[in-house]
């Protein structure tokens, strides 16, 4: 038996003290949370002991698309308002595959422009690029010495995207040891992501327990929350395979900031299936399951509903591209006017990091006093 580690200590300053939100106490925090709301519904990060925290994290790998903003960022916006939420551009995982040095840097600063753009407010949330806290380096290590080889080795993501090629980079084998790293550094209550990501936070909540269990009570264990519509948008041109802003094609993929009349075009040449019926059955009709879906979380309602209002292929082709122009629209705009400062982005994602360095040292220094690494 191994003996149990000391009980957490050195909890970051600026947040409570966090363990695992059993069903009662976490319906309790949900409550008061409502409670203390100010009339604006804003709270700063940090303000109360009683939010929960989440933490979300995005590659600047592509121009965002729908299926970033439907699958997360857009639950993102609405969460930075009811908790103390952390939004990381994951620049150490873009490393995975060549970016090259130029482009990444660009499109580093971009992700944190378009997450601006889509809504995120510095004022109520804390937006910062995962290289300048040097805690998720760290942690990651003590991570890829908590994982097992077999557990990384059945990663879909990796399988799919190594494809037996022994040229494929290690960093890509260890990736979801990186991202529990990130997520266990902020205590973290709840994760949203899209439904790709499910098996990644299954390991990170695998790690967090294995290690509380090895080292005694360091970590919150995460919880992982999807969309109920959106959290698998489908490539426009392939139906069966997600949309991804750096696979498949332009035609297949819509970006969020992208001109109406393209978005109108690519929308209206998506592919369809066998048949002319209109209705919700993903696995026999994939491409018109895709549209009802994209229609119905662009107006708030569900595939099956909308999909009653439908008989023909062309008329749900047009309301749905309609609806994602008007959806997108002041998104749009907004990035347009912040791209004209990138001064406000930089400073943006300076403050960020150094909120985020806060948490993250503390409770690296706990993990790290847990697993027995002398303090200097
Ligand atoms: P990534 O671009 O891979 O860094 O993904 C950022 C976030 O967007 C993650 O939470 C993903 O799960 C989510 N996401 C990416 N593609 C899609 C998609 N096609 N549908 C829904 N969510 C997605
Ligand atoms: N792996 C995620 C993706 O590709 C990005 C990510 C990295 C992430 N770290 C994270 C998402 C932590 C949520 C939490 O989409």
């Amino acid at each position: 038996m191994v003996p149990a580690g000391p009980a957490r200590v050195a909890d970051p300053p600026l947040g409570p003290r966090r363990v695992t939100p059993s069903g009662a106490r976490s319906r309790r925090r949900v409550a008061l949370r409502q409670a203390m709301l100010d009339s604006t519904g804003h709270r700063g990060p940090y303000s109360s002991t009683l939010m929960a925290r989440v933490f979300s994290g995005i590659q600047p790998t592509g121009d965002m698309q729908l299926g970033n903003y439907l699958g997360a960022v857009r639950s993102w916006v609405e969460d930075q308002h009811v908790a103390d939420c952390l939004f990381c551009i994951v620049d150490l995982h873009a490393l995975t595959e060549e970016q090259g040095p130029a482009v990444l840097r660009a499109r580093t600063l971009r992700k944190a422009t378009e997450l601006l753009a889509c809504g995120l407010d510095p004022d109520v949330c804390t937006l910062f690029v995962q290289s300048h806290v040097a805690s998720h380096t760290q942690l990651a290590w003590l991570m890829e010495c908590t994982a097992s080889f077999g557990e990384l080795r059945r990663m879909t993501q990796f399988k799919d995207k190594s494809d037996g090629r022994e040229g494929v980079r290690v960093g890509l084998f260890t990736y979801p040891c990186l991202m529990a790293a990130d997520i266990l550094l902020y205590d973290t209550d709840r994760v949203p992501v899209g439904d790709d990501q499910r098996q990644h936070l299954e390991l990170a909540r695998d790690l967090a327990v294995r290690w509380n269990s090895r080292y005694g009570d360091t970590f919150t264990v995460p919880e992982a929350v999807f969309p109920k519509t959106g959290a698998r948008v489908m490539d426009l041109q392939d139906p069966t395979s997600k949309m991804s802003k750096s696979r498949g094609t332009p035609q297949g993929r819509i970006d969020v900031f992208e001109d109406p009349a393209a978005i109108t075009r690519k929308v209206m040449r998506a592919v369809t299936d066998a048949g002319a019926d209109v209705r919700y059955d993903p696995a026999a009709k994939p491409g018109v399951s895709n549209l009802l879906e994209l229609l119905a979380v662009a107006t708030g309602s569900t595939p099956t509903a909308v999909a009653g209002d439908y008989h023909q292929y062309g008329a749900l082709k047009t309301d749905t591209a309609a609806a994602i122009v008007e959806l997108l629209a002041p998104l749009r705009e907004r990035v347009a006017e912040l791209d004209g400062d990138p001064g406000f982005v930089h400073e943006v994602i300076a403050k960020g990091a150094a909120t985020a360095a806060t948490v993250a040292e503390a409770v690296l220094s706990r993990a790290q006093r847990a697993v027995g690494l002398l303090e200097r």
